[in-house]
């Protein structure tokens, strides 16, 4: 039995989605799956498995820094395998293609690559009205994922390098943006602009939901956010009572948000036009 782990990270569900799909595939190969969120505690002993699959939703046109850690606490994966998958919402930008060449670095054999479109939960244009892939990942998607599970499968056994390529060079516009939320930026500088207003009753929901568990409570009822913010705008978002605002809100970002908004609907990216409020979004 070829022993396969899949670590998945997923804020919103579709890469959770496109993951089972591919452990089914690979399930029905003859492939014992054991699937790991990937979060910060526990991370699982690659050397227990014999191919090590990666799944992640793209941030800012890069994988998000909990995954890159992940990735970089890896040690060794000589004479391992490994495939990547990746779900986006407009542009994908150098994250699969990151996690490849690391993953090769590190001396694995490179299986094979997925990606597919997931509806894009992203503060930036949620707030906009705007939900790009709304309906991703489809049926259509989901049963691809399946069969590249049964790819993965059949490559390991059949030792087939025949495996997706590489994704071009990315934008320059998306290199730029990109580069604004480099983590040194977010680390020392957007994190801190996180803040609750007079409307927080502290009910707790941002904090169970900060995928880094960033958020914590001062002993004078303040909400506090540390260094280790990923910015995805979970918090933001999921707030009942609309009380937190940071620099996503503000006119740095402005420009670029809506750049991109154009940029996607003239490539033709399927969207829906939303409303949030009292975090929850809701299609119009
Ligand atoms: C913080 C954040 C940044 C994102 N950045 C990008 C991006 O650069 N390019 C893109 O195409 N989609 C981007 N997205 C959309 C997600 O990649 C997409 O919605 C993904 O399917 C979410 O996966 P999940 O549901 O597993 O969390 C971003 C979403 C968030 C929350």
């Amino acid at each position: 039995m070829t022993r396969v782990l899949i670590a998945t990270f997923s804020q919103t569900g579709s890469t959770k989605k496109i993951a089972d799909q591919i452990a089914k595939g690979l399930n029905s190969s003859e492939c014992e799956v054991t699937h790991y969120m990937i979060s910060t505690n526990h991370p699982p002993d690659p050397d227990e498995y014999d191919i090590i699959g990666i799944g992640t939703p793209v941030y800012f046109f890069r994988p998000p820094f909990i995954v890159q850690d992940f990735i970089r606490k890896i040690k060794n994966l000589k004479n391992k395998s490994s495939f990547v998958f990746i779900t986006y919402g407009t542009h994908l930008g150098n994250c699969g293609n990151w996690i490849r060449r690391k993953l090769k670095k590190k001396g694995s054999t490179d299986l094979g690559y997925f990606k597919s479109f997931g509806a894009d939960y992203w503060l930036g244009y949620i707030k906009r009205g705007v939900m790009f892939s709304p309906d991703s990942p489809t049926e259509e998607e989901l049963s691809s994922a399946k069969e590249f599970g049964k790819n993965i499968a059949e490559r390991y056994a059949n030792k087939n390098a025949d495996v997706e390529p590489f994704d071009p060079t990315t934008p320059f516009i998306y290199q730029f943006e990109r580069m604004l939320v480099a983590r040194p930026s977010v680390k020392y500088m957007y994190s801190k602009t996180f803040k609750a207003d007079s409307n927080c009753d502290l009910c707790g929901i941002c904090i169970a939901k900060c995928p880094v568990h960033n958020i914590t409570e001062t002993k004078n009822g303040k909400l506090k956010w540390g260094s280790e913010c990923l910015l995805c705008g979970t918090c933001e978002l999921s707030c009942p009572k609309d009380a937190i605002t940071s620099v996503l809100d503000s006119m740095i970002f402005a420009p670029t948000m809506i750049q991109n908004i154009k940029l996607s609907k003239k490539k033709q990216i399927p969207w829906a036009k939303v409303e949030h409020s009292g975090g929850e979004t809701r299609l119009v």
